[in-house]
This record gives C-alpha cells, sequence and structure tokens, in this order.
C-alpha cells in the first residue's frame, strides 16, 4: 500500500497497523516538517559547493547528525512522559543551484517557484530587488543546514561538528542565529510582541486529539507538506518538502507608532488601546483571538484557536488583519481556503537580540528600528500555491477579501494607499472615519527556496 497523502484521519504515526510504505516514509523523512522541532536556539548556516563530489561528501557526512521524523517524534512523547530530553535537531535544504551543481537533473521537481529560485521570484513577489539584500543572500546559494535544540550549548556543539565536515571546496557563504523570544506566560512571540506559531495545519493523531475544537479543523492531509523525493532510491516510500527561507527585518518602533496612531485615529483610550494593535494582527499580543474577545480575556489560558469568520463580516475580527489575510479560515464559499490547499506549516524563529521587554507597553522610542526580526521559515508541498499565493493573492492584494481591505499591515509589500475603515468598536458594524494604511516595517532581507530530502537520497549519495 503507498503512503496516502489523501488521508482523511490523521495520521497514527506509532501505530503498529503502518503500511510499509508510510512506515519507510517516517523512518525516512526529516523532523521539523510534521510537527515542529524545538528550536529555541537555532544555527542557520547557507552553503556553496565547489564541486559536485565534495557537496555530495559533505551531504552523506551530515546524516548521522541527523535523526528521522520518526524518531524526533519518538522523543517528544519520551519528553512528555519522562522529561528526558532530546537529541538536536539538524536539517538539511538544498536549492536548485545546489541540485545542478550535484550534477542532478531538476525536471522531476513538481514545484515551478522552486525551480526558478527565489531571486527570480521579485515580481511575483513584490520583493526588494537582490542588489538590495544583505550580501549573503546575493551568493548562490547551494544548501542550508538548521541546527536547532532548546538551549545554546547542543547547538553550539553540533553546529561546530557540521562545520567540521565542510570539505575545503564548501564554503559558508551566510549565517544566521535564531532566539525564541518569550512573554512572561512563556509562550513563544515574535518581536512586535505578539504570540506567534499558534496556528497550524496537524497531521498527527495526537495532535489532533489535543486541540481539536468545534469551530476549526487543524487538521490536514500529508498532501500539505508531503512530495515524493524525486531523486531518492524510491520515491513511492521516500518524501520531502519545500522550504521556504526569508529574512524579514521587523522595525519595531515604526510598528508601535503606527499602533499609537491608529489608537488616536479610532479615538481608542486607556487600556482599550491594545484593540488597534489586535486589529492590525487579529489577535491581542497575549494571543486572544479578536474573533472571540474584544478584550485581552484569555490571560492564563491556552490561547484559542477555534474560531472561523464564518459570522463575522469583519466587525469583530477585521478582514484585513493579518492572521485573516494569511488564513481566511471559512469565511467565504464555506471553506475557501481548505479547497485552495493554501495552508502551509510555519516553522520559523526570531533573531536578534532585545533589552527591553517586546511584550510591554513601553514607548515606542524605546524599541529597535532594525537588527531583530523574523527567520521566515515554512514547508509547503508547493511553494508557487501555498506560501506564493498567500503573500502575492491575499497579503500583496489590496482588494482581498474585497475592496478597501488594504495590504496585510505585517506582512503586505507593495504600494499601501488604500484608505481603510475599521469597526467604531469591537462587534460594531458602524465603520470609522477612513484611515491611512499603516506604513511597511517588515523588510525582506533575503532568502532561498529548498527541498528537503529524504534521508534515504542523502545516504545515497
Ligand atoms: C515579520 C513577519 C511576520 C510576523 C511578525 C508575523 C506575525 C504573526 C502572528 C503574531 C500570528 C498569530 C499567531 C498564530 O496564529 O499563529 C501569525 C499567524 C500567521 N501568519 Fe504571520 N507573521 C509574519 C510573517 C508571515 C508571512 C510572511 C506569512 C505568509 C506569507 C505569514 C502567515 C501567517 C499565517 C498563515 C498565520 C496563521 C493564521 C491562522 O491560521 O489563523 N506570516 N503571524
Amino acid at each position: 500500500m503507498p503512503v496516502n497523502l489523501s488521508n482523511t484521519k490523521p495520521l497514527a504515526w506509532d501505530s503498529a497497523n503502518l503500511n510499509a510504505d508510510t512506515k519507510a516514509m517516517l523512518d525516512n523523512l526529516q523532523p521539523n516538517i510534521l510537527q515542529g522541532h524545538v528550536r529555541e536556539h537555532l544555527s542557520v548556516l547557507f552553503l556553496h559547493f565547489g564541486n559536485a563530489a565534495d557537496g555530495k561528501r559533505l551531504l552523506r557526512g551530515l546524516v548521522p547528525l541527523m535523526k528521522s521524523a520518526r524518531r524526533h517524534l519518538e522523543e517528544v512523547r519520551e519528553f512528555n512522559t519522562s522529561k528526558a530530553p532530546g537529541t538536536p535537531y539538524v536539517g538539511v535544504g538544498i536549492s536548485k543551484l545546489g541540485y545542478l551543481k550535484l550534477g542532478h537533473s531538476t525536471t522531476s521537481f513538481t514545484d515551478d517557484a522552486f525551480k526558478s529560485g527565489l531571486k527570480r521570484r521579485k515580481d511575483t513577489l513584490n520583493d526588494p530587488f537582490v542588489s538590495a539584500w544583505e550580501k549573503p543572500y546575493q551568493e548562490e546559494i547551494h544548501a542550508v543546514v538548521l541546527v536547532g535544540d532548546a538551549t545554546a550549548e547542543p547547538v553550539a556543539a553540533t553546529r561546530e561538528r557540521v562545520l567540521a565536515l565542510l570539505p575545503a571546496t564548501v564554503k559558508v557563504v551566510g549565517e544566521e542565529t535564531g532566539l525564541g523570544q518569550r512573554n512572561p506566560a512563556g509562550n513563544g512571540i515574535e518581536h512586535f510582541g505578539y504570540i506567534d506559531g499558534r496556528s497550524q495545519p496537524l497531521f498527527l493523531a495526537d495532535q489532533v486529539a489535543a486541540e481539536r475544537g468545534v469551530n476549526w479543523e487543524p487538521f490536514f492531509p500529508l498532501s500539505h507538506v508531503l512530495v515524493a523525493d524525486p531523486l531518492a532510491p524510491r520515491p513511492e516510500r521516500h518524501f520531502g518538502s519545500y522550504l521556504v527561507f526569508r529574512k524579514l527585518e521587523q522595525n519595531v518602533r515604526a510598528f508601535r507608532e503606527a499602533e499609537e496612531q491608529l489608537a488616536d485615529g479610532l479615538g481608542l483610550t486607556g487600556k482599550d488601546r491594545a484593540l488597534a494593535g489586535a486589529m492590525l494582527v487579529g489577535r491581542f499580543r497575549n494571543g486572544t483571538p479578536l474573533r472571540l474577545h474584544g478584550k485581552p480575556s484569555s490571560d492564563g489560558h491556552p490561547v484559542q484557536n477555534d474560531f472561523s469568520y464564518r459570522d463575522d463580516p469583519g466587525s469583530k475580527c477585521p478582514v484585513g488583519a493579518h492572521i485573516r489575510k494569511a488564513n481566511p479560515r471559512d469565511s467565504r464559499d464555506g471553506g475557501l481556503e481548505r479547497v485552495l490547499g493554501v495552508m502551509m506549516a510555519r516553522r520559523g524563529q526570531t533573531y536578534g537580540t532585545r533589552t527591553d521587554a517586546p511584550w510591554d507597553d513601553a514607548p515606542p522610542e524605546t524599541r529597535p528600528t532594525g537588527g531583530v526580526g523574523l527567520l521566515f521559515m515554512a514547508f509547503n508541498s508547493s511553494i508557487q500555491s501555498q506560501f506564493e499565493f498567500t503573500q502575492q493573492s491575499w497579503a500583496d492584494n489590496s482588494g482581498f477579501p474585497r475592496e478597501g481591505t488594504g495590504n496585510d499591515p505585517i506582512t503586505g509589500q507593495g504600494s499601501r494607499d488604500t484608505k481603510i475603515r475599521l469597526p467604531k468598536a469591537w462587534g460594531s458594524d458602524k465603520l470609522s472615519a477612513p484611515q491611512s494604511e499603516v506604513p511597511q516595517t517588515v523588510t525582506m532581507k533575503g532568502g532561498e527556496y529548498f527541498f528537503t530530502p529524504s534521508l534515504a537520497y542523502l545516504k545515497s549519495l
């Protein structure tokens, strides 16, 4: 029996009844795709291969440092039962140019965006010119190695082991260091101060059992992230995923100023001023979804994710809020998002250190204007119809979901000249006077598209 990518039930990865191909898939799939791997500390190495033989030697040499998706899931279970710490995550992605350098043809890859490479997608994504990207990203990047764990030491030690494997002709052209940020409640946040990484497509039975609600179905079939690894010994059981990597710098001061201006424009006072930022993001800083509450009322409770926009024309969560633009859930057609199959597995990490407290109300002038941001990473089965579709047709499209919506206030790129009207009060059908769109405060600094191949492929080199 082949691996069923259109599975209608979440995958019970530990079931004794799995067919041989599915077992082999889990034993050869890299971790962090089906379920996020802890990566509070993260080292990202971008590599250039001098020649095919050395590139292959390195990739083969990395295998003993890596573990399978199955091993990762077992480690998570062991940690949950006995607090036994897991091993570091080592992940590998290869770019289109990397495959060509290794002497492989890329014609059997299914994704045209991957086969173009990120540098050639500027017009699709409204990205800055490559000449404006940070220097390492202007280089030809053949592979990325990700090393992640809960603490700094194992990451540093594993990074050293990776570096020790590099043949002389394999160069590190760039490096990023991811560092998780947490609010006082211990939740992971991004640099504007908001809880991030909460809403994800879930693929595994134990994850779905822990999350299941009545308004939003978090289960998605494997086809959302997995594709056959076309160069593996047995593509019918060896799978991989397309990885988008984009360095997104955040101007926190400018974003906080925009929040303040919007609060003024809407006449919000006192504690209610937090509504302005929530209208941009779709959640309050502590993760409370605006769709469900007009105040950050879930303090002390798990961050809610069981909601749809079915009965909210935009009076509770504005249609232009980041989370609603990026995942309209079933606000139209009773399941637009699900039909289009857009949801990707976001696995990003913040970068840069802070001396201020990102979650508090300290004034904008105390906030950084650069040097901090998000290493945006997402796994897709089609970069074109998932990441690129989200960026181009939703975030950068001021007419989505309807005229007058404006760009995605967080990730939208391109002109921002729509005058937007927001609810006068939470849940009110009355609209505010037209407001200017908030300025763009997230800047793309470079990145690349990769394929994260199966372990079987890496071993075969
Ligand atoms: C610096 C850049 C970004 C920041 C600060 C940011 C921030 C956030 C925050 C605070 C959330 C809410 C937490 C959650 O529901 O998981 C969120 C959710 C989300 N973001 Fe972003 N984001 C950024 C970039 C992007 C990009 C580039 C994309 C895709 C093009 C994206 C897609 C999404 C999606 C799909 C969700 C989940 C929405 C849902 O299912 O409700 N984000 N983001």
